[in-house]
């Protein structure tokens, strides 16, 4: 049982004991009442002021006010208007003592708990800063132009209300047009409700600091799973469905996700969720003689896009989905070398190899449903992500079946 659960048992008990106490003592209903009145609104009165970090703040604030009305009523003695048998001043001072202390352990909690999370939170400069009503508690990771952070409401520091805030870099914001873009995506981004791509919630300017807030995704990210090994073939099929799916979405309000990667992964036990959509640099050519990290990686990037086609369309999504389908489905990257732009030469001129050379248990079927996701000349691919979505839900039983291996 964790501490929320015994917290839950513990003051909805007291809660109970405390009517039980209240109707054997008073023996009238009115008096119940007016007890309720007294300590419950003084107890939600000092939770809205100074609320617990715990969900069930409430019912414990009403439970202990309730509590101290009745302690209050019993020995403070009979004096002052009354109703019912109940001594409204008694009744309110026990309620505000006892409230008054609950508050005051509420208060140290979170004053311990700051503490706990600066220790925690390292070196990183932003972290346990503000941004809006934000603490900022935990550094989650940095990719080529931004830093994220894991926030929790200050007043609550409650970890189920967390948010992630996404912050950008100073060399992000000196990009021409960089916070035109984001604003313009943010917009569109927040148009799609689907479960399996991450909520934004806002973007925004404080000081210097552009950020986003969005949804916090607490799972795996598809890359640290991948350097695992490769997934199963369900289980990859499964996870290919539910990124078109996601994907689809997208395309059909319009968004274009432009940066289809492991890194914007995260796979939780309720499904993945893909992020960070129609937020990746412009890829223009002359950033490709640069090394992996400062363009991203080139894993994923479709030879359109490479060679700086302008006019992108949903099947660049199409290629990257279909290079990650190639790595969950066979545990090698579709095309690799020690520089981007190997990696990019390759992804514009080398033919793709067969999946089932690699994994002969792949069926030919959804191998040739990968290599044509991953043709070079994007009018070869499915016209769009619904197709795509299509064949891999016709191709799910068989790839459940395991295929017999080539040659055979
Ligand atoms: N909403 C979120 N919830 C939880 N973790 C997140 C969220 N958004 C991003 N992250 C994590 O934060 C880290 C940094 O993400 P970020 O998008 O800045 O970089 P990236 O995707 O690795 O690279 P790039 O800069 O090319 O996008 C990643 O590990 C990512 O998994
Ligand atoms: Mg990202």
């Amino acid at each position: 049982m964790n501490r929320e659960t015994f917290h839950l048992i513990g003051y909805g008990a007291l809660f109970v004991l405390a009517l039980v106490l209240m109707i054997m003592v008073l023996g009238n209903l009115l008096g119940l009442a007016v007890m309720v009145g007294i300590g419950c609104g003084i107890g939600l009165l000092s939770e809205s002021i100074y609320p617990s970090p715990f969900n069930n703040g409430r019912l414990s604030a009403t439970a202990i006010g309730l509590t101290g009305a009745l302690v209050g009523n019993a020995i403070f003695g009979k004096w002052g208007p009354s109703l019912a048998h109940v001594y409204f001043i008694p009744a309110l001072i026990g309620a505000l003592i006892v409230s008054a202390i609950l508050r005051a352990k509420v208060r140290y909690d979170r004053l311990r708990r700051i503490e706990d999370l600066t220790a925690s939170a390292g070196e990183e400069p932003l972290a346990m800063s503000m941004v809006e009503q934000y603490r900022l508690i935990r550094f989650v990771g940095a990719g080529g132009f931004a830093k994220v952070f894991q926030g929790v409401p200050d007043r609550t520091l409650r970890e189920s209300d967390s948010v992630a805030v996404k912050v950008f870099s100073d060399g992000a914001m000196e990009q021409a047009d960089f916070v035109a873009r984001i604003d313009r995506e943010v917009a569109l981004c927040q148009k799609l409700e689907h479960p399996n791509i991450v909520r934004i919630y806002k973007s925004a300017q404080q000081n210097k600091l552009r950020y986003i807030i969005m949804e916090f995704i607490k799972g795996e990210t598809l890359r640290s799973r991948l350097q695992k090994g490769r997934m199963d073939i369900p289980e990859a099929v499964n996870l290919l469905i539910e990124l078109a799916e996601a994907l689809a979405h997208a395309h059909s309000h319009g968004v274009i996700h432009r940066d289809v990667k492991p890194d914007n992964i995260i796979l939780t036990a309720q499904g993945c969720k893909v992020m960070d959509f129609g937020l990746a640099r412009q890829a223009g050519t002359s950033d490709l003689t640069q090394t992996g990290s400062a363009i991203g990686t080139p894993h994923y990037m479709p030879p359109e896009q490479i060679l700086g086609e302008k006019q992108l369309d949903g099947r660049c999504d199409q290629y990257a989905l279909g290079a990650m389908g190639f790595e969950i489905l066979t545990g090698e990257k579709l095309f690799d070398g020690d520089e981007a732009i190997h990696v990019v030469i390759k992804h514009v001129q080398d033919e793709p190899r067969n999946p089932r050379e690699i994994r002969p248990q792949i069926s030919e079927a959804l191998a040739n449903c990968i290599l044509k996701m991953i043709s070079k000349d994007r009018d070869d691919r499915f016209p769009d992500m619904d197709a795509v979505v299509k064949e891999l839900k016709t191709l799910k039983p068989e790839a459940i079946a395991l295929a017999r291996p080539i040659g055979t």
